[in-house]
């Protein structure tokens, strides 16, 4: 392929069209288009930042849990703000910091739709792109070392998570691995890259950093010069210990790497009503267990505040408005009972307000239209700081959940 500095390659795969840029030959501007690359001695992970030169927004791939004060400090030193936290896979050897970037840092998650990561606000699907600023991310289905395995593309770059490797490839035989899918991934989708399109791998065991498409197709001892069948009696043979960290990683990468007995008290198990309240709606779920619950179909999510703070504040995708009071002089709406059976449609219903007060008034409303209704603990806002502001402390935005603003 000859060398043209700032060029544009377009290829397309699954119908989704891929824009690489290509290197400047002599060290132009392109080339100076880094991600800042980060690594985890434990469990040999990297970690990619990459951001917009000018408006400094940030996008981090696959932080690990242990590493957040170094990440964080990264941010600080570059002037970094992050808007995304992407994985490129449920990882089984170390814990996502993904949750604690989305409240301590603002960002906003992604992961790949097929990795079962329900707390991501975004689940990628084939072709999906993320923005930052002036940039674009976009997400390849690469499935094999998992079933929803991703590989991510930047400008001439691509991260391989556990998909390609450094002259190597992710196992296949746990998680929904299949070698199979694995050799389509790494031979029809990531060969099809253009060769000089730079290789950031997951994990590498030796010190090596990056490497290339072409260097990984002449040099993969993996899959270099092998049919499938090769390929896959290979890595059926290959017989590895389990990861150290399985039992505990994935789980708690299924929820962001929010542990699922965070305060000591059940997590993901509703609670029932409790003191003046004991009986009065079937009981009460942190947000995390709401948003499961919906997104299983369990449940139907219901937005009992007012227009106006659905508008100016936020909202759930997704969720039913139904409001309990409304604006002007927060008169109770009139229509609200025919309104949450109609929402419910048969399903059980969690309750969502800002902090947590108007939706048990309308949980028990609904518990007495016959509804099983829960009440979302926090509210969308939390509880007000020291200052009385709001989203500071708790609530549905404080919990890497999906939310958006008109
Ligand atoms: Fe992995």
């Amino acid at each position: 392929m000859g060398c043209k500095p700032g060029a544009s390659l377009i290829f397309s795969f699954r119908d989704v069209q891929v824009q690489v840029e290509q290197k400047g030959c002599a060290g132009g501007m392109l080339s100076t288009m880094k991600p800042i690359q980060l690594f985890d001695p434990a469990s040999s992970t990297y970690t990619y930042v990459l951001f917009d030169q000018s408006t400094r927004d940030a996008l981090i791939i696959d932080p690990v849990d242990e590493q957040i004060e170094r990440d964080l400090d990264v941010l600080r030193e570059y002037g970094l703000k992050l808007v995304w936290t992407v994985e490129t896979h449920a990882h089984a050897d170390h814990i996502t910091s993904a949750g604690k970037l989305a409240e301590l840092a603002g960002a906003k998650t992604a992961a790949p739709h097929g990795c079962g990561i329900g707390t991501a606000g975004v689940q990628l699907a084939h072709g999906d792109t993320l923005t930052f600023g002036g940039e674009v991310l976009r997400a390849l289905h690469t499935p094999g070392h998992t079933a929803g395995s991703m590989s991510l593309v930047w400008r001439h770059h691509v991260f391989t998570g556990d998909t390609l490797l450094i002259g190597g490839c992710g196992r296949t035989d746990f998680q929904s691995g299949s070698a199979k899918d694995l050799y389509h991934s790494i031979t029809q989708v990531l060969f099809d890259l253009p060769d000089d399109t730079t290789v950031w791998p997951g994990h590498d065991y030796k010190g090596r950093q990056s490497s290339t498409i072409g260097d990984e197709k002449q040099h993969n001892e993996r899959v270099t010069g092998k049919s499938e069948a090769e390929f896959i009696a290979q890595m059926d043979a290959l017989n590895l210990p389990k990861p150290r960290r399985l039992d505990e990683a994935v789980p708690a990468n299924l929820m962001s790497g929010q542990r699922q007995d965070a305060g000591g008290v059940l997590f993901m198990e509703p609670r029932p009503a409790a003191g003046p309240h004991a009986g009065s709606y079937a009981g009460d779920v942190t947000p995390q267990l709401a948003w499961q619950w919906v997104q299983a179909g369990e449940a139907v999510l219901v937005d009992v505040r007012t227009d106006a703070e659905r508008e100016w504040v936020g909202f759930v995708p997704g969720a039913v408005p139904v409001a309990w009071k409304q604006w002007p002089g927060m008169t109770m709406n009139s229509g609200f009972d025919a309104q949450v059976k109609n929402a419910a449609a048969g399903k059980k219903i969690v309750l969502l307000c800002r902090s947590g007060v108007r939706s048990i008034a309308a949980a028990k409303r609904a518990t007495e239209l016959g509804l099983e209704a829960y009440n979302i603990l926090e509210g969308f806002e939390g509880d007000p700081d020291a200052q009385a502001h709001r989203g500071q402390q708790g609530g549905w935005r404080r919990h890497a959940l999906p939310w958006r603003q008109n």
